[in-house]
């Protein structure tokens, strides 16, 4: 596991981390994409968290989160903005994002399948939030494509199970599909709340949408 500190932030193009959003060019894609790069952000994704987070309050100042699939950034620079100088945002990814300019920054690189949930917990720490928006790579098979894309849910899940401290939240992207209901039944027995929720940021032909649990009800 390799953690790594801060550094100098570099402005990377705007990314797009799903097939069907880098095949789409309709207006409303055309103004997600503009608005992030005025404003400075790594990755349109960010409005989906952005409206997530001020629809369920899940950042709080001085928080210490954990973002998985955090590349290219977007949901890192966001949540950074969100703790403040007090909390701390570790992001995990199989892709390294550019350097973040802040210390409250920490990387940890690779494959979530391939890190034992000990060794993660005494790396990262206990946490107030895990959010991921981890993707597999499209197949354009729908059933290839839900099959792995619920295994990244699933994992996320197990992460925050050992991770979170009480009332936690988590949130998380998954296709939909047939397992979406046995996914959420899943997290509803481990947090006070669950949601479904579909920002207005995610693309009109994608299947995107994100489960959200709300206080973890911790053993
Ligand atoms: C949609 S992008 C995330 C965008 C990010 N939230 C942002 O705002 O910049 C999905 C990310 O999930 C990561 N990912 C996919 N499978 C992964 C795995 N098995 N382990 C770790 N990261 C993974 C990809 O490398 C990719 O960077």
């Amino acid at each position: 596991m390799v953690v790594q500190g801060a550094g100098t932030f570099l402005l990377q193009r705007i990314y797009t981390c799903d097939k069907y959003e880098k095949m789409a060019g309709n207006k409303w894609d055309d103004h997600f994409t503009r608005r992030a790069r005025e404003e400075k952000w790594r990755a349109r994704s960010v409005y989906k968290l952005e409206e997530i987070d001020r629809k369920f309050h899940l950042i709080r100042r001085g928080d210490r989160i954990l973002d998985l699939g955090c590349s290219p950034g977007s949901w890192s620079q966001y949540a950074l903005k969100k703790v403040g100088p007090g909390g701390r945002v570790s992001g995990l990814d199989l892709t390294r994002p550019a350097d973040f300019p802040s210390k409250n920054f920490s990387f940890i690189h690779g494959d979530i399948f391939s890190f034992d949930l000990s060794d993660l917990v005494q790396q990262v720490g206990p946490r107030n939030a895990v959010i991921s928006d981890m993707a597999p790579q499209t197949s354009g098979i729908r059933a290839a494509d839900t099959g792995r894309s619920l295994e990244l849910a699933r994992r996320a899940l197990d992460i925050a199970i050992v991770l979170l401290k009480g009332s936690g939240n988590f949130v998380c992207k998954i296709l939909e599909g047939e397992d979406l209901k046995p996914f959420r039944n899943r997290v509803g027995q481990y947090f006070r709340q669950v949601r479904p929720f579909r920002p207005a940021a995610v693309r009109k032909r994608s299947r995107e949408v994100y489960v959200i649990g709300l206080g973890y009800r911790s053993k």
